[in-house]
């Protein structure tokens, strides 16, 4: 689903070069679920951001479903980063004045969904990452960082992207609210075949993790992997 191939990112900083992504290759297929630790500052926002096509490599591609995203003009990165992304990403980049649920009927306005079931399905996601309804109406810059966070998976989840780029997902949750979006992303992965890379440092999340990965001095190396037990019949 998605192929890196030797993937280099630098930064000037004074008359330093840093390379916090140094030639980091992988490969997932459609519907894993995967993690990312690494010590802060390690590159793992940086490596998302060049996934998501936020931001461009030093060299090095990122092939989605066949697609070089090197080769694409800035117009196509735009629809591939609004079509096929979800981010879930620690600046959480939801408008401050706006309602939680239109912040997360934004999304489907891009993608041309009419207005009656973009606020119906706004709504039932929020439900999913479990925000009190009284607060699908209140201003994001009145939520609590915790709130806000369920409301940029939701938002990640609004147009049904083939690729989910997560931060830090459940950074700012309580134990039990985290555990919520664990269950919620392995699902998606699972059921609806989403493919789901998490930078994450919450063990139990790491822990549900199809593929496990540290990203050190720029390389990306495989912790381990293992067949996901399979969900109990019901
Ligand atoms: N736009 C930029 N310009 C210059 N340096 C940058 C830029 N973005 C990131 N860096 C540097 O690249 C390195 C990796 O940063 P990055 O944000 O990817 O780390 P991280 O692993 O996500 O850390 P954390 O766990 O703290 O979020 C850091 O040294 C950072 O200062
Ligand atoms: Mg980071």
């Amino acid at each position: 689903m998605i192929e890196v191939k030797d993937l280099v990112r630098q930064f000037k900083s004074g008359d330093r070069t840093i390379k916090p992504v140094n030639g980091v290759s992988f490969e997932l297929g459609k519907g894993t679920l995967a993690s990312i630790v690494g010590k802060s500052g390690s590159g793992k926002s940086t490596l998302l951001s060049l996934l998501g096509a936020l931001d461009k490599p030093t060299s090095g591609d990122v092939i989605v479903d066949g697609v070089s995203l090197a080769a694409l003009p800035d117009t196509k990165l735009t629809e591939y980063r609004r079509r096929d992304i979800g981010f879930v990403f620690q600046q959480f980049n939801l408008i401050p004045n706006l309602s939680a649920v239109d912040n997360v009927m934004l999304p489907m306005e891009f993608a041309g969904v009419r207005k009656a079931a973009r606020s119906a399905r706004a709504k039932e996601l929020l439900e999913q990452v479990q925000l009190d309804p009284e607060k699908h109406g209140r201003r994001i810059n009145r939520l609590s960082g915790g709130e806000q966070q369920r409301v940029a998976i939701a938002r990640a989840l609004a147009n049904e992207p083939k690729l989910i780029l997560a931060d830090e997902p459940t950074g700012n949750l309580d134990e039990q609210t985290g555990e919520h979006i664990i269950a919620l992303l392995s699902s998606l992965s699972r059921d609806h075949n989403t493919t789901i890379l998490v930078v994450t440092h919450d063990r139990s999340l790491a822990n549900k993790a199809d593929r496990r990965f540290r990203l050190q001095q720029g390389r990306l190396s495989e912790e381990a992997s293992r067949q996901r037990v399979a969900a109990p019949a019901s």
